[in-house]
């Protein structure tokens, strides 16, 4: 595991309850344009912080498949969707991002939060995002701005600028390319599929 992915022996600081002043989950998740019924795919889900709000937000008639590098975020998960008020449509996926555990056309939405920059191969990312998404599925992004010096987040040079993240969206062919800032150190760009992305 290279340097830039964040280590579970954090996972506390995911945790952090100032961490929901920052970076409140209810404000990204009116950007991922969620209903019920959606499934989505949270890559790099750690604890958990997004894909339990995101759980409830697509109901129960809907799903989040939390995908992990390392299987001790995915214990932490584990242990949080066993208190008696957690969402019982979260699943839980060991695995890479560039390999994913999922089936092909099996989610609206995919979501990277605070992860991109930790990705080596982005192609490969990619190209598995369209496999699992369905026609007209979305992928969204949420990473740090590269204008704020952390502490909180990684450090400066392993941040990604947002028009980076715009302009490779753009270059593999999505559609509805934006970018938005978000609370106070983030940024969120969203992209959708275009019919050139199902020859798959
Ligand atoms: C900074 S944490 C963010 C966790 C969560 N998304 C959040 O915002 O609270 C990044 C997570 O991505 C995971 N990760 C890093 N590289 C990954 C990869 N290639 N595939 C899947 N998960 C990965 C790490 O194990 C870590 O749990």
């Amino acid at each position: 595991m290279h340097d830039r992915v964040f280590k579970h022996t954090e996972a506390h600081k995911l945790e952090d309850p100032q961490r929901s002043q920052w970076l409140p989950p209810a404000e990204i998740l009116q950007h991922l344009r969620l209903s019920q019924g959606m499934r989505v795919a949270d890559i790099g889900a750690g604890t958990g912080y997004f894909s339990i709000p995101i759980a409830r937000a697509v109901g129960a008639t809907g799903h989040v498949f939390a995908v992990d590098l390392q299987p001790e975020m995915l214990d932490f998960l584990r242990q949080k969707l066993g208190r008696p008020e957690a969402p019982e449509n979260v699943s839980l996926h060991p695995g890479k991002a560039s390999q994913l555990p999922l089936q092909d056309g099996s989610v609206e939405l995919v979501f990277y939060a605070n992860v991109w920059h930790e990705l080596d191969d982005l192609d490969a990312v990619f190209r598995e995002a369209v496999r699992i998404l369905i026609p007209g599925g979305r992928i969204a992004i949420l990473d740090w701005r590269d204008d704020c010096s952390p502490p909180p987040g990684p450090p400066q040079d392993y941040r990604m600028a947002h028009g980076a993240v715009m302009s490779f969206m753009v270059a593999k062919g999505c559609d509805e390319v934006v970018s938005k800032p978000v609370s106070r150190f983030s940024y969120i760009v969203t992209a959708g599929l275009r019919p050139l992305h199902l020859g798959r």
